[in-house]
């Protein structure tokens, strides 16, 4: 089944053997984003190797290059299941800090597609193309983990506004100047990247995009 098609390839629900998966598969790329959406994929496939063991992080079922195979997570985006439940958030934060220790910043979260709700309530995350997986945790790391954090709590806020602590509002109110310097440059740039060339920055299941 067809998930999702753009300029970077395609996005399937799979079955071998009997298990599903989800498989992109770069071959359906355009010749002149193939170049960019194969080092995508390299990059999620490093993510989710250094990732392996996390619950709520997709398994890494195989990558040559060419199609990259993760484990499928049955459940809904955050833009259909509308997670209103504090403990969606508090497992989600859980998640975020296990992300962060291992080295991996996300990067796409303000898009609601990227947060999946399980059947069971509980958050999973998808989408490491434009990960942090280096390891190297310097100032630069800190601060996109900061946003990966400001991230979630801005759907928070718009779900389950009730619950945000007094400090978790005050990080919402004052962004930190460096990721005002953030926005104003690298992902502003990214943005006008992915929409003028890809065009692919909105096109996922008219899922908001927070930022
Ligand atoms: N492992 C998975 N389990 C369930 N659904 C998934 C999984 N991976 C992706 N999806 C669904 O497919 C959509 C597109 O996948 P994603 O990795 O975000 O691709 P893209 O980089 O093109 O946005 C996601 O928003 C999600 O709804
Ligand atoms: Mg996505």
């Amino acid at each position: 089944m067809l998930l999702k098609a753009d300029e970077l390839g395609r996005i399937e629900l799979i079955e071998r053997d009997s298990v599903r998966m989800i498989r992109r598969d770069i071959r359906a790329a355009r010749w002149w984003a193939r170049v960019f959406a194969q080092r995508a994929a390299a990059r999620e496939a490093r993510a989710l190797a250094k990732l392996h063991g996390v619950d709520g992080v997709p398994a890494l079922l195989g990558w040559n290059g060419r199609e990259l195979l993760r484990g499928y997570i049955a459940g809904q985006p955050m833009q259909q299941a509308q997670p209103r439940d504090p403990s969606y958030y508090r497992d989600a934060l859980r998640l975020l800090a296990q992300l962060h220790r291992r080295g991996i910043v996300h990067n796409d979260l303000a898009k609601e597609p990227n947060w999946l709700v399980r059947t069971d309530g509980r958050p999973a995350l998808v989408d490491f193309q434009i990960a942090w997986t280096r390891g190297r945790r310097g100032r630069l790391f800190r601060l996109l983990a900061r946003e990966d954090l400001r991230h979630l709590l801005k759907h928070k806020r718009t779900y389950c506004m009730h619950a945000l602590t007094a400090r978790q509002q005050a990080m919402l109110q004052t962004p930190a100047p460096h990721s005002r310097l953030w926005r104003a440059t690298g992902k502003r740039l990214y943005k006008l990247i992915a929409r003028r060339i890809f065009g692919y920055w909105d096109n996922e299941g008219k899922g908001r995009v927070r930022d």
